[in-house]
């Protein structure tokens, strides 16, 4: 019973490792995402999530002001939860209008060009927004 018991712990770390080393590895590959994201992120996010994303408190009164960003795979049990966080981004599923959101809706920020259509900029949007998980992915706190 015991050696069962202490052989599924085994198999669920390794498993928790694997996928962590996955999502990371997925955009490891790619260092021009990566740094793109990085720019996109030093651009539109560290007046409120701070230059090293470790977020942002009100001194005077102790409030968040933004969440620590290098946090999110550490809470999540090591694993990055990249579609939810694609999502926190994006800004645009429902519901999100009717929460009291202070986060920017990105999918309608990071498009500054109307020179392209709608379909085109939809797809510029979403790509800059990958990069940036790109970047967030690299930086989680171990
Ligand atoms: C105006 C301030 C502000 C800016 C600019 C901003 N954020 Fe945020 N962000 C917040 C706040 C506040 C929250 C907490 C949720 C809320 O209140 O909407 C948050 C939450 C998040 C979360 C969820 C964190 C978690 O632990 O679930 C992510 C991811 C995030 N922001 C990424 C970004 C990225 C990427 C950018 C730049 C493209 C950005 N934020 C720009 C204020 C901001």
């Amino acid at each position: 019973m015991l050696r069962i018991r202490s052989t599924m712990i085994i198999v669920t770390t390794l498993s928790a490792l694997s996928a962590t080393v996955f999502a990371v590895d997925i955009f490891s590959a790619d260092q021009a995402l990566i740094h793109s994201g990085q720019t996109q992120f030093e651009k539109n996010c560290t007046s409120c999530h701070n230059a090293e994303a470790t977020g942002k408190m009100d001194k005077k009164n102790g409030v968040t002001i933004a969440p620590d960003l290098t946090q999110i795979a550490k809470k999540n049990d090591g694993i990055f939860p990249m579609w939810q966080i694609y999502d926190v981004i994006y800004g645009k599923k429902a519901g999100a209008a009717h929460q009291a959101r202070k986060m920017p809706i990105w999918g309608d920020e990071l498009v500054k060009s109307r020179s392209v259509n709608k379909e085109s900029r939809e797809a510029i949007v979403r790509g800059r927004i990958l990069a940036i998980i790109a970047y967030l992915s690299t930086i989680q706190a171990k």
